[in-house]
């Protein structure tokens, strides 16, 4: 049995094939008269090769000539200064050591690692990666992402901090760590069908009903009918303007209307209603196609094809993780092979690639409740999204960013209005999909995605026969057709490449809206746009907006960055002063998670590359209004951090550490484990305070 060594890249996470060859908005092409004012960054030790192009904006929404300003501008008399938002801990240091490091005053505790029993005959962990498929299906996955904490009497309109359901999203497997001794290849290049059916169970979604003991100790509920885990083979239904498109017709659901599975998930997002949204990002590449020429539903996303190389021979497409090389030839894994037979598609899974690419609504509380993708909320490499707060009888707002080099930002507005007593996922089903541009002067538009718009529809009527990108474009079917290629509807739109946007955060305070930009290494000179004006941008930064007239479904908006990440001394400056000077005590790179607290405290994971300089990959706390930033915890060596929570009090928090090297958590086993840490305070307080 041969050992199968795939390119180290292609197991990282953070690459992705640039597949976003539009040429939207050069920046030479939206300079301002406001050009002056600008220069936000200025580098710290090391960073004179990064050229900046920097925007020095006000803080947001001090330019608008808006009367109705509610008047929560950061540092302004109106904000609310009741010291919630302050920080009451001492920084901590840069770290290096294979372990969780938190402030003096609290204590850390790994929890639910990959593997944990969680469901059925809760198997138990064979630390020697002999647990099988059928195991790993009844225990935690692997790669521990975004998170939420359900109070258990939520839907009673309780608030418990001591009894709830966790609920996590698995990204992605380690390979090398999930088997006894890694991926098993046969002399013909199958895979034993076990290891796949394990590898697929350790994807997708856990949730966990928890609960505090007599002792004041987090433990899971045992026997709890609530526990669920959900993988990349759970059946789902298509909801929204997709269901039932023929472009998402396949052998399995032969009327367009149902997939298996959920793949890739990153952040997430709790909805005003009391579920979870869960992100499928990074899902190409669990496809392929035999062909060299592949629909434009593949192209733009980077699907593995067949190239053919310079000496003329041709190089086979070959998915993440074989899953499609499982022996048996069972549809439920060919079907990640999406090259089309001969008959129909109906008689393939030449669309099974078009069922993946979405938001996907979990109910926790209800074990049998189906997974619904809903569709209206656009194909891409979802990332997370995070809601506006539900107003009665208004729309629902919600954010999502699409993380890949020179990908956008977008925002979904229900047609129906919200109503406490019956709103639902319904509400996601119907309603607009814009994409974010950011212009030069600080000012910023929602552009709508919608064929119904005359603006849009002749920006489409104008690109039909013209080449997008790489792509020959020869129109959309209708507005199932424009979803399903959100990302060449909003090259075609007009949308800001931005740099790699992860998660969101709205700040309950002001309202405002943050996005992490976490890099973009292949930012050039010639691209660069005030939004993102670092050349070669290597360690991030953060961009917020408010939205005009405070309104979340505004078509217009006010921008600044918030911080530009970095080495010691690196500057965010706005109108030449200097807002933010990063030292010992809060350098970061790579901005990844992001989170406001219940006391509007905002969290800000990393996941980059870790030096001497940077150490571990960290979370930190910010006060918004003073930009008081301070690094709150640091995680073992080789992990990214991800996801972060707390109990409704703010006294327990929860933190997810995926991909971790070494033997972390557990010195005692030889191989690492993603899991989540317990934080807490020895006094009992609120975390962050
Ligand atoms: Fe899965 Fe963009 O992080
Ligand atoms: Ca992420
Ligand atoms: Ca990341």
């Amino acid at each position: 049995m041969a050992k199968h060594h795939l390119d180290a890249n292609y197991l990282d996470p953070d690459y992705e094939p640039v597949v976003n060859h539009s040429d939207n908005t050069p920046f030479h092409a939206v300079l301002s008269a406001r050009m002056q004012r600008r220069s936000v960054m200025k580098g710290g030790i090391g960073a004179a090769l990064a050229s900046v192009m920097g925007l020095g904006l006000v803080a947001c929404g001090s330019d608008s000539d808006s009367s109705s300003d509610s008047g929560t501008t950061p540092g302004d008399a109106n904000t609310p200064d009741d010291g919630r938002r302050a920080l009451g801990f001492e920084a901590i240091g840069i770290s290096h050591a294979n372990e969780v490091v938190v402030p003096e005053g609290y204590t850390a505790k790994a929890f639910l690692p990959w593997g944990q029993p969680l469901t059925g005959s809760y198997p138990e962990y064979r630390p020697d990666g002999s647990n099988t498929g059928a195991d790993q299906e009844q225990q935690v996955g692997m790669h521990h992402d975004g998170m939420h904490y359900y109070p258990i009497d939520q839907l009673q309109g309780g608030n418990s901090s001591s009894e709830g359901l966790l609920v996590m999203n698995h990204e992605y497997i380690a390979p090398r760590h999930i088997h006894s001794t890694g991926p098993t290849y046969y002399s013909d290049g199958l895979r034993p069908a076990d290891e796949v059916r394990k590898e697929i169970a350790a994807h997708g979604v856990s949730v966990v009903h928890i609960r505090k003991d007599g002792n004041g100790e987090w433990d899971i509920v045992f026997g709890s009918p609530l526990n669920r885990r959900i993988t990349g083979a759970t059946e789902m239904e298509i909801q929204g303007p997709l269901r039932g498109y023929h472009k998402l017709e396949t052998k399995f659901s032969p009327d367009g209307t149902r997939t298996r599975g959920t793949l890739n998930n990153c952040s997430m997002g709790p909805t005003p209603w009391g579920t979870y949204l869960t992100a499928e990002e990074n899902w190409h590449g669990y496809f392929c196609n035999d062909n060299v020429d592949v629909p434009r539903e593949q192209q733009r996303h980077g699907v593995a094809r067949q190239s053919v190389a310079q000496d003329g021979s041709i190089r086979p497409a070959a998915t993440r993780y074989d899953w499609e090389k499982a022996e048996g030839q069972e549809d439920q894994y060919l079907r990640f092979n999406v090259t089309p037979g001969a008959g129909s598609a109906t008689d393939d899974y030449r669309n099974e690639v078009n069922t993946f690419g979405f938001m996907v609504e979990i109910n926790p509380f209800n074990p049998q409740a189906v997974p619904q993708k809903r569709t209206a909320l656009g194909r891409f490499g979802h990332e997370g999204v995070i809601f506006a707060p539900a107003k009665e009888g208004e729309p629902i707002v919600c954010y999502s960013g699409d993380d890949s080099r020179f990908e956008y930002i977008y925002k979904f507005v229900s047609s129906q209005p919200y109503y406490a007593a019956t709103a639902g996922g319904y509400l996601l089903d119907e309603g607009t999909l814009y994409v974010a541009r950011y212009n030069d002067d600080g000012t910023g538009e929602w552009l709508p995605l919608d064929l119904d718009d005359p603006d849009f529809a002749a920006k489409v009527a104008a690109a039909e026969g013209s080449e997008v990108g790489d792509i020959l474009f020869d129109g959309f079917e209708n507005q199932a057709d424009v979803l399903l290629n959100t990302r060449l509807a909003a090259d075609i739109a007009g949308a800001t490449p931005m740099d790699r946007p992860e998660w969101g955060a709205v700040d309950p305070v002001t309202g405002e809206v943050y996005f992490t930009l976490t890099n973009n290494t292949a930012r050039t000179e010639e691209n660069i746009n005030a939004a993102n004006p670092v050349v070669q941008n290597r360690n991030g930064h953060i961009i917020r907006w408010r939205e005009s007239g405070d309104d979340h479904k505004a078509l217009t908006f006010d921008w600044d960055i918030f911080v530009f990440a970095g080495e010691q001394g690196t500057e965010t400056l706005v109108d030449g002063e200097a807002v933010v000077t990063l030292d010992d005590t809060n350098i970061f790179n790579s901005p990844d998670g992001l989170w406001f607290d219940y006391n509007g405290r905002l969290w800000i994971q990393t996941d980059g590359y870790s030096d001497n300089v940077y150490g571990n990959q960290m979370m930190l706390a910010a006060d918004p209004d003073t930009r008081d930033i301070r690094r709150f915890f640091v995680g073992p060596q080789g992990c990214e951090v991800t996801g972060v929570v707390t109990t409704p009090d703010g006294t327990t928090m929860f933190v997810n550490i995926q991909h971790p090297g070494g033997n972390w958590p557990n010195a005692a086993e030889d191989r690492p484990r993603d899991a989540c840490v317990i934080v807490t305070r020895n006094d009992g307080g609120v975390v962050g305070a």
